[in-house]
């Protein structure tokens, strides 16, 4: 396959892949909607949105040494295109899109309140969309059996410079369950960092997740320097068994849905 000097080799066999017609997309207020791109959905996915992509993003794509990065970037790239210009009505080669100082992705036009936040892992890409709020997620591999292929060993240092006092006291108690407790702590921690914005450049250890049972398994509650994150719905995502996943979002009590191509 080949899309104006951007090749797509086989990864493997591809899944089905239809795109949602851009007229049936509607993200209401209060809503999340997160779609998932599996990796046998990632040559389809090259070739039906190669072209989509602006000159720097083809630059970048082409940068990739392994054509499975290549690949996987065009695909969510240009899904991620496909999606916003639905939402917005717009064509996505149109769309504008920059890079914050953080590396956050950023919507130059059109402007409006459209948030998103892609991550992805080895087999999994997830790209969520909310309007008028701040919104991150973030998703990893478990690997056989490993959370994240971290050995159980390794736990106690893996989160250093990371997590909080409280996590890793969290961390500490998780035994022998901690390569999965690291884990879960990692994607929510990543999830909130890239709805601020800064990712990693900021310390995290000032931010603490934990669990919030007052609102139900899966729910998570963030603060900063002890004081709480408030009119945040933070969750964990059941993105299936190989993966953990988590979202952060700005909005008190959003609803999230699940989509796929
Ligand atoms: C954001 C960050 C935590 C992502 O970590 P990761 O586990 O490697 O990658 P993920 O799969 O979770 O997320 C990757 C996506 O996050 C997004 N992203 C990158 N930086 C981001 C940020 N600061 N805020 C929000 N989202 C960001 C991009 O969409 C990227 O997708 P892409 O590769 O398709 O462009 C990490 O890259 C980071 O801390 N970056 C900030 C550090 C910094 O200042 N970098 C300057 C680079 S210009």
């Amino acid at each position: 396959m080949q899309h104006d000097g951007l090749a797509a080799r086989g990864t493997g066999a591809a899944a089905p892949f239809v795109l949602p017609q851009p007229e049936r997309l509607a993200l209401p207020d209060g809503a999340v909607q997160v779609w998932r791109l599996d990796d046998a959905q990632v040559d389809p996915a090259c070739t039906r949105l190669a072209h989509t992509l602006a000159p720097d993003e083809r630059a970048r794509a082409l940068a990739y040494r392994h054509a499975r990065h290549c690949n996987g970037y065009i695909a969510r790239r240009g899904l991620l295109r496909w999606l916003v210009g639905g939402y917005l009505h717009c064509q996505p080669e149109a769309l504008r899109l920059t890079v914050s100082p953080f590396g956050k992705p950023v919507l130059q036009w059109p402007q409006t309140g459209l948030a998103f936040s892609v991550a992805h892992t080895d087999g999994l890409a997830l790209l969520a969309f909310a309007r008028d709020c701040r919104l991150g997620v973030d998703v990893e591999r478990r690997a056989g059996g490993v959370a994240g292929g971290v050995n159980a060993a390794d736990v106690p240092g893996f989160g250093r410079g990371i997590f909080s006092v409280q996590e890793a006291q969290v961390l500490a108690r998780a035994r022998p369950a901690s390569a999965e407790a690291l884990l879960s702590i990692w994607t929510r921690k990543e999830a909130l960092l890239k709805a601020l914005g800064t990712g990693l450049s900021v310390d995290p250890t000032a931010y603490t997740t934990e669990d919030d049972w007052r609102r139900g398994a899966g729910h998570w509650r963030a603060s900063r320097d002890g004081i709480p994150m408030s009119g945040w719905t933070c969750l964990d995502l059941d993105a299936g068994a190989g993966f953990r996943a988590a979202l952060a979002v700005s909005l008190p009590d959003a609803s999230v849905a699940w989509h796929r191509c």
